[in-house]
């Protein structure tokens, strides 16, 4: 999957053909000039739809499950052509990498911004070109996607995922006193957030926290670190949280997976035994984040349902490169404001693990 992501030249993906395809492409970056992948996409029939893509970072455990189900979605459609690129956590390079798809005839373009404050450079380009654009995964704000009637979102409520999360934690602290380790009646948590800055970070961490508050826990808050959405940067954290306060932390609530998973590292590495865990939750039930909830490392996790977003993103791409509206596919998706596709989350225990693991 990593080779699908080139900052350039970009990769052609062709359904059948597709994994082949993708090696010839990275076989020839040294030589572009003879890049069969460029001059097939500029020849092909006039029928024939290119999308173009781009992510925030190929790195992204959560954004690479997700496109990995996006190429999967256009296994089944002979008439579609995709470019990817990695914009490697860098805007300028992210608007250079729209510019590129612009001209190289996408018809629409896939935007994971890097920075969801700083959209102007894209929607100038793309308004300018008529192209159309689907934002996913990192949301722009209101003003911006009002900009322009070719601007969509796919994505999901992340306050939704918020109290997802604060519902588990709440249940399982309710129903399992052995959680409150100290017995003062308090539970004593931290929080790992993701992304200063990034919708699902502010919003999960309020939503989850007020959550298990009115839910009737009574808690105590120990601390909280930023973490970046990332499990190494997760596992340092909480590796001196635990300097600080050893058995003392009873509940850990975590932004995303690969974070909580950086915790559990950072329990293992100290060689603290499982049964002196607090209990741990994620978001997103990644494939290594639902096995370490099968594997009751995680205490629970919430369904981000890449799934059900990589098939709206195609869906809405194919649709609107064809010069179809969104509301077409009202029958299949939940849109709101003619411009928004937002998938619901669901939560994940060990008693309901085996139907995601087995998606
Ligand atoms: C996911 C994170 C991911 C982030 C990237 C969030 O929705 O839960 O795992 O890192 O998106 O933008
Ligand atoms: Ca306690």
């Amino acid at each position: 999957m990593k080779d699908l992501f080139l900052k350039k030249p970009y990769v052609a993906i062709r359904k059948s053909s597709r994994h082949l395809l993708v090696l010839v492409c990275v076989l020839m970056l040294s030589v572009p000039a003879l890049s069969g992948c460029t001059s097939q996409s500029a020849a092909r029939p006039s029928d024939k739809i290119k999308v173009g893509v781009t992510i925030y970072d190929q790195y992204d455990t959560f954004l690479s499950q997700y496109m990995e189900c996006f190429t999967k979605e256009l296994e089944a459609d002979e008439d579609v052509d995709v470019v990817v690129y990695n914009a490697s956590q860098s805007q300028q390079t992210q608007n250079s990498q729209v510019k590129k798809m612009i001209e190289d005839g996408c018809d629409v373009i896939c935007v994971n911004l890097v920075d969801r404050t700083d959209p102007s450079t894209v929607i100038d380009a793309a308004k300018k070109a008529d192209v159309p654009i689907i934002f996913f995964n990192r949301e722009l704000v209101e003003g911006d996607i009002g900009r322009w009637n070719r601007l969509f979102y796919v994505g999901a409520d992340a306050a939704q995922s918020g109290i997802l999360e604060g519902e588990l934690a709440a249940s399982t602290c309710l129903s399992d006193k052995s959680i409150d380790r100290n017995g003062d009646g308090k539970i004593q948590y931290i929080v790992l957030e993701g992304e200063a800055g990034h919708q699902d970070a502010i919003v999960r961490t309020e939503y989850s926290v007020d959550t298990l508050i009115k839910k009737g826990v009574e808690v105590d808050k120990l601390g909280y670190a930023i973490a970046n959405w990332n499990r190494a940067q997760a596992q340092t954290k909480v590796t001196s949280f635990i300097e600080n306060y050893g058995d003392g932390i009873e509940l850990i609530m975590s932004n995303n997976d690969d974070m909580a998973l950086g915790a559990i590292d950072a329990y293992e590495a100290a060689g603290i035994l499982k049964s002196d865990w607090p209990a741990i939750f994620g978001i997103d039930g990644t494939s290594v984040g639902l096995e370490a909830v099968r594997d009751d490392k995680m205490t629970g996790t919430v369904y981000n349902d890449k799934e059900g977003q990589a098939q709206a993103m195609y869906r809405l791409a194919v649709t609107i490169a064809r010069g179809g509206s969104i509301e077409e596919l009202s029958d299949e998706f939940e849109i709101t404001d003619g411009k928004y596709i937002r998938l619901s989350y669901e939560k994940i225990t060990a008693t309901n693990i085996n139907k995601y693991l087995s998606r």
